[in-house]
């Protein structure tokens, strides 16, 4: 697909953030985008880099009212040798267009999704940070902007990416966070759209969060919306538990996110000797496990969140610290290799760097 890339003038340039220590999570964007329209009978039009700009949208479009809405994320990151790397990114463009097809979006195809990103990600790569722990994150998103107030698909779409440098996802950085198990709340339902990235399911996420805050918890661990037992997800996060000599991680039911990161650490994992378990994990078993001392470690994987550990689970007031509460050396280990292969430090067996 043709993608016309605008002029960018001086005065549309913005200055770096200096200090990368201060960048946060998606403060930051830099100076130009990506935009393309699918309008019904013509298709995908109109594709173009431009300056980063607001857009300016009517008040009754669709997206706005009925959150017809789905987004992705994944990050650039710059090699000691100043070669850009992107990480799996076929596979957030497939999940973008399961994503699509759950919210009745049309399918956007690789050479506009893949060849977009890599082409504004080429245009702006003096934006990728260097420092440690530091990328390019990726926010490609669809949304629907025909202005009617009856609730249907829309006829008009856009598809956008916008490019933010980041630092670590969680203010602790890797350090553990507290995870408070959620039992009022629930994020999704079979049926629902648990699975797919879509804006909505983060909305309803917010109370709880909030919630848990107060309590001094820094996100919830969600349990099945049916029998409210069995581990789901941390919204920003899939969890995954570690045991003497396995990994066990919630199965993918449609329900929850199926993680980029997710799947590349049990794959790491898988390959440093550990065995792999995706099965339904009962939240009084998993207390019981973190209690004696079976569950060793507990980590999160995401794009934004990377492999984040978790120090403290919280259940119905009762409170467990995971293993010594620290960072345990298969989180450490599954982290140094996964950002090893993403920044180029460690050879990439499974060809997933781009
Ligand atoms: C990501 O990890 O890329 C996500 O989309 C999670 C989001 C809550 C930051």
């Amino acid at each position: 697909m043709d993608i016309r890339v605008e002029p960018l003038p001086d005065d549309r340039k913005k200055a770096k953030v200096a200090d990368e220590t201060k960048l946060g999570f998606g403060r930051v964007f830099t100076d130009r985008m990506l935009l393309a329209e699918w309008k019904s009978g013509q298709g995908w039009v109109d594709a173009r880099i431009e300056p980063y700009a607001p857009f300016v949208l009517d008040p009754a479009c669709l997206v706005f009212h009925y959150s017809q809405e789905i987004f992705e994320g994944l990050k650039a990151y710059k090699w000691a040798d100043g070669s850009i790397a992107l990480f799996r990114p076929e596979m957030n463009a497939r999940r973008f267009n399961l994503s699509a097809e759950r919210l009745c979006m049309p399918d956007v195809p690789e050479d506009l999704f893949i060849g977009g990103i890599e082409e504004l990600v080429r245009l702006e790569q003096d934006w990728i940070p260097t420092s440690d722990g530091t990328s390019l994150y990726i926010r490609p998103a669809m949304i629907a902007v025909e202005p009617v107030l009856g609730v249907k698909p829309s006829d008009h779409f856009y598809f956008y990416v916008i490019l933010s440098p980041v630092g670590a996802y969680y203010a602790a950085g890797f350090n553990p966070v507290k995870i408070l198990v959620e039992d009022k709340y629930v994020r999704a339902v079979p049926g629902g759209t648990g699975e797919a990235k879509t804006g909505g399911n983060y909305a309803s996420s917010l109370k709880a969060g909030l919630e848990a805050k107060k309590k001094g918890y820094d996100q919830v661990l969600w349990l099945d919306g049916v029998h409210r037992r069995y581990i789901e997800e941390v919204g920003a996060m899939n969890m995954l538990f570690a045991y003497e000599d396995r990994i066990v991680t919630a199965p993918l039911t449609g329900s929850i996110l199926n993680g980029v990161t997710r799947d590349s650490t049990l794959k790491l994992a898988a390959k440093l000797g550990m065995k792999i378990e995706e099965r339904l994990i009962d939240i009084n078993e998993l207390m019981a496990d973190v209690r004696s001392g079976k569950v060793k470690e507990a980590f999160g994987s995401g794009t934004a969140a990377v492999i984040t550990p978790v120090g403290v689970l919280c259940y119905k007031d009762e409170v467990v610290q995971v293993g010594d509460g620290g960072v345990g050396l298969i989180t450490q280990r599954l982290y140094d290799t996964l950002t090893g292969i993403q920044y180029g430090r460690i050879a990439d067996e499974f060809g997933w760097v781009r």
